[in-house]
């Protein structure tokens, strides 16, 4: 399972004294060493962490996958085309808010959306749709001719006990679906050292976005160690739900 690594936060540092440091292009390379199978940026409209200069520079300096987070807009999309990342996730982005809150509203949004999927994978480039853990988005992810979604998984991440498995369940209903529709299907949103194991566990999953947590930790230990223990955890998961379908094979052949 793939994990990409998100260095907006370091860019929120930097604009903090809207100075120069620190580089979120410089924290690319050490996620890499890390382990890192992908860089992920989010160029918001307003511009509060990740430049354009940021974008540019990472387009010319690294050879994992970058991954381009953007609104479907006119001028995200005239961006995205010229610099050429190596896929676009469409999210919804709100001035306000702290981070990404939820899934697009493809119903609400979806000729928009639709345009915005068209022109880029039009230029070769595969659009990946942040979308809620819901069937019906995945059905209408679909419909709009994306290559790819990424299931949220913010509600799971930041619920409790029962309401937390309930979210997984969401979470693994909206991954089957995807996967029964063909789609690539990875996740994100609020993913730590303590709740990675479950979703990473999912074996149909390509990967994982994940960036506050890896970058929280690394302010402590280094960006490098934070990237290859998250990817250690990612690993466990999936050897165990290795072991799993293996133990279970052996049960039914026993039969
Ligand atoms: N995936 C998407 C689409 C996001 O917008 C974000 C946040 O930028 C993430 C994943 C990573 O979320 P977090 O920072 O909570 O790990």
């Amino acid at each position: 399972m793939l994990l990409g690594v998100n260095v907006d936060h370091v860019a929120t540092l930097r604009q903090a004294r809207k100075g120069t440091e620190p580089d979120p292009v410089r924290a690319a390379p050490l996620a890499i060493l890390g382990g890192a199978d992908g860089i992920t940026i989010h160029l918001r409209e307003d511009r509060r962490h990740i430049q354009d200069r940021d974008l540019k520079l990472l387009r010319k300096c690294i050879s994992v996958e970058l991954n381009l987070e953007m609104a479907a807009t006119a001028e995200m999309i005239g961006i995205a085309l010229k610099v050429k990342p190596d896929m676009v996730t469409l999210v919804p982005e709100k001035r306000a808010e702290l981070t990404t809150e939820g899934g697009l509203n493809l119903k609400k949004n979806m000729k928009q959306i639709k345009k915005a999927v068209e022109m880029i994978q039009h230029r070769g480039i595969p659009v990946s749709l942040f979308i809620n853990p819901s069937i019906a988005d995945v059905e209408i992810s679909k419909k709009i001719g994306a290559k790819m979604v990424e299931i949220h998984t913010g509600l799971y991440a930041n619920a409790k006990s029962k309401i937390q498995l309930q979210e997984l369940e969401r979470v693994k209903k909206a991954v089957e679906k995807a996967i029964a529709l063909g789609l690539t299907v990875n996740a994100g949103h609020g993913l730590n050292y303590t709740n990675v194991k479950k979703i990473a566990e999912i074996k149909e999953l390509r990967g994982l976005y994940i960036g506050h947590s890896i970058i929280s930790r690394a302010v402590f230990v280094g960006i490098e160690r934070a990237v290859r223990e998250m990817k250690k955890l990612i690993k466990e998961a999936k050897s165990k739900c290795k072991n799993q379908n293996a133990k279970l094979r052996k049960y039914f052949l026993a039969l």
